[in-house]
């Protein structure tokens, strides 16, 4: 079988993408209890922090009866110098039958072009993360059977965001009509921007992200008020919404920051359930990869 990494979400044509959710769905359904016919070995290498993506990919790992080696940085031999590109050889060399990769680097699957077995991206830092564009698409297909028609806003920091830039793209290929929102100073002008009032009236799906700290520093100007205020869902907003429109976050949300206190748990969020999806997406990129069907 050839090789096949998961990487970004433009590698996938609509068809191919369908087929993974396809699958995910039946991870849910179907065949919660399926697993491989022999043992595979996996390796969770995380150079930057998560909980979501790292743990939902070992409960992945662990319902499909993989066993697992959850690789720590900070106590390695990265630490006597040992570079990125070595210490991922080095766990195709013990006997890794795939991998799961994050990294801050944009694109750092170019410098292992030349390993042999699949890859799978956890994140690489602005640039994708597609098992939480993969994971967000089945949750919006959960609720609505379709992606044709749809309006989608995203509102915050989406100039330094994985997320938007995985999610934009393969959602209008799909069907849908996307718009972003926030501080004008973190917009990406390639995308169509509308006013974040407006927005929320448009909107079926509202995806809020969070400030990308870790990846910079750039001020905004608040005018002496809160980034809630300003860009966040409050609960007034929350109740311009459309009657069946939901709320999306690829979390960690940060509360009474981008998302008032209860909007987590209020009627239009699916924000734990994206974070349940997760799962099942995970497991259905990893049988894609390894390459066993279900019967
Ligand atoms: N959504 C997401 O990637 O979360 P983590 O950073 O916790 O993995």
């Amino acid at each position: 079988m050839e090789k096949i990494d998961i990487l970004t979400m433009e590698q996938f044509s609509t068809d191919e993408i369908m087929e993974i959710l396809n699958d995910a769905f039946l991870f849910k359904t179907k065949f919660k209890d399926w697993q491989f016919s022999k043992t595979r070995l996996i390796a969770n290498l995380f150079f930057e922090p998560s909980t979501r993506t790292h743990y939902s990919f070992s409960s992945a790992q662990m319902q499909l009866g993989m066993k697992i080696i959850d690789f720590a940085p900070e106590s390695s031999s990265v630490k006597k110098g040992e570079t990125f590109h070595d210490t991922c050889r080095l766990f195709q060399e013990i006997g890794m039958d795939a991998l799961v990769i994050r990294d801050i680097k944009d694109k750092y699957y170019d410098d292992l072009r030349d390993l042999n077995i699949p890859i799978i991206n956890g994140g690489d830092g602005k640039g994708n993360h597609p098992t939480q564009s993969l994971l967000d698409l089945m949750t919006i297909y959960e609720e609505f059977e379709r992606f044709e028609g749809l309006n989608m806003l995203v509102v915050g920091d989406i100039k330094h965001s994985r997320v938007a830039h995985s999610n934009i793209g393969v959602f209008e290929r799909l069907g849908g009509n996307c718009k972003v929102s926030g501080s004008r100073e973190w917009m990406d002008s390639e995308y169509n921007y509308i006013d974040l009032d407006e927005g929320l009236k448009w909107a079926d799906i509202a995806m809020f992200l969070r400030i990308q700290r870790e990846r910079h520093d750039d001020l905004i100007d608040l005018e002496g008020k809160t980034y809630l205020e300003c860009y966040g869902l409050t609960n007034d907003r929350l109740n311009t919404m459309k009657d069946n429109a939901i709320i999306l976050h690829p979390a960690p949300f940060n509360r009474g920051v981008e998302l008032d206190d209860s909007i987590p748990e209020c009627d239009k969020s699916r924000i734990w359930k994206q974070m349940e999806n997760g799962v099942y997406v995970r497991k259905a990129v990893i049988k894609k990869v390894i390459g066993e069907s279900f019967e």
